[in-house]
């Protein structure tokens, strides 16, 4: 594979965002919008990746820990300048640089793949993203010559005349021979409207040398969707649900109904399992084939069901395992609890699994069976077979037997049971 790495530009204020937050750090479908542009950054091969910060750097740079190199951009002082903070990092190299915005959750792996093979195969010193949007507002405008090729683009702030018109806009993902890219950043003068150094004059500066420029254009302008606002940020969310909803019914996921169903993009179905109306899945949350999740469930993170599943209404689950076949069919909470296969969870079973200073686990065993209405104070180990009688309150540091028998407030615990 060939020579790839690649820089995000996040160092933006994101100041209609109107938060404390940093953009780049706010969630999209439970996942934060950089970690999206990372892992597209992962997907097409890149090498190296470097992310230049500035506003809110030290939290982002935090939450991206060792997955990238943070480079801080001292002054915003436009996108020629963030490329410029990293020029010594890429010191020496020789192959290709792809720019990302940091703020773009809806970009697609697949475009920034046929965007680089065009690249490599059209030998261009860079190929850019471009789309035809009804509405070309606040981008930059595509700027062709009278043959069709790219003369530059002209930013929104300086598109007079016919140039407004303009549909086909630059969506703000690039790829360059890196030497070319440093080398015609030397050339880029200062904006005088918005006092910034534009990224995008180096496309007609490579136009007037002479230089080969490619475009990609992308039939799905969301594709580059930059969230500026949260607004964008809820239009993000809505795209990126219908996508991944999209992706779990063709593995063969039922979603039966796709418009009050929320899952986020890092969990896990098995095929043949239904998700009823209302459901939330929640970040890594991984659920086996076969199961039937809800209405209204909500799995939140850390929680792992097997196959044959059967979590019904008003129900909450929370850092827990569930074994195959388990029943928690209604209005009940589960939390740090480590359950068997084959048990019975009775309705409005609760694990009492935070004591006001700590969260304590909760263990029950393969078959056994939760009377409805019982509180298990965790922490408790409920055995293989064992019965909690209906109503009961296991306290805290219980143990019943594999077999054995609660039953009560507080319950009294028996080792064997008459029957089973
Ligand atoms: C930019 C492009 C525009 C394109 C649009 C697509 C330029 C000059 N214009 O405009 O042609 O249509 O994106 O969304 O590049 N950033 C920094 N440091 C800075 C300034 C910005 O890191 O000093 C980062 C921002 O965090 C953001 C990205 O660069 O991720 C783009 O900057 P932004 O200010 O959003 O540029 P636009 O005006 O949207
Ligand atoms: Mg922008």
């Amino acid at each position: 594979m060939q020579n790839l790495r690649t820089i995000i530009l996040a160092a933006g204020k994101g100041t209609r965002m109107k938060s404390d937050t940093p953009k780049v750090l706010h969630e999209v479908c439970g996942k934060s919008i950089i970690e999206y542009v990372l892992d597209v950054a992962r997907a097409v091969g890149s090498l190296k990746i470097y992310v230049v910060v500035g506003h809110g750097s030290a939290l982002v740079k935090d939450r991206l820990g060792r997955e990238a190199v943070t480079i801080r951009q001292p002054r915003l002082l436009g996108t020629a300048d963030a490329i410029r903070c990293a020029q010594g990092f890429l010191k020496g190299y020789r192959g290709d640089a792809l720019v990302l915005c940091g703020d773009t959750p809806l970009l697609n792996k697949s475009v920034v793949e046929e965007l680089i093979r065009r690249h490599r195969k059209s030998k261009a010193v860079c190929t850019f993203l471009t789309a035809v949007v009804p509405n070309p507002q606040g981008y930059g405008r595509v700027i062709r010559d009278e043959n069709g090729a790219v003369a530059g683009i002209r930013e929104d702030k300086d598109a007079a005349g016919d140039q407004r018109d303009i549909t086909e806009i630059n969506v703000g993902v690039y790829c360059f021979q890196s030497r070319a890219l440093f080398k015609a950043l030397q050339g880029v003068r200062l904006n005088k409207k918005k006092k910034e150094f534009y990224l995008t004059d180096i496309i007609s500066l490579f136009y007037e040398g002479g230089f080969v420029i490619e475009t990609l254009r992308t039939e799905d302008p969301s594709e580059g969707l930059g969230v500026n606002t949260k607004e964008d940020l809820a239009v993000a969310e809505r795209i990126l649900r219908k996508r991944i909803l999209k992706r779990f019914m063709e593995e063969g996921v039922t979603i039966q109904d796709p418009s009050t169903t929320y899952i986020d993009a890092g969990v896990r179905i098995g095929k043949d399992t239904c998700i009823r109306p209302f459901t939330f899945i929640e970040q890594d949350v991984r659920i086996g084939s076969r199961c039937k999740i809800g209405p209204f469930a909500r799995l939140r993170p850390g929680v792992r069901i097997r196959n044959d599943v059967e979590i019904g209404n008003f129900t909450e689950v929370s850092r827990t395992q569930i074994g195959n076949r388990t029943l928690m069919k209604h209005f009940s909470f589960l939390g740090d609890a480590t359950v068997g296969a084959g048990v019975n969870i009775g309705a409005g079973t609760i694990t009492a699994n935070f004591d006001g200073k700590q969260k304590n686990a909760t263990t029950i065993g393969n078959g056994a069976f939760i009377g409805s209405d019982s509180i298990l104070i965790a922490p408790v180990k409920i055995g293989n077979k064992a019965v909690v009688g209906a109503g009961s309150v296991v306290t805290k540091g219980k143990v019943v037997p594999d077999g054995g028998l609660a039953v009560g407030v507080p319950a009294r615990i028996q080792s064997r049971r008459n029957q089973r």
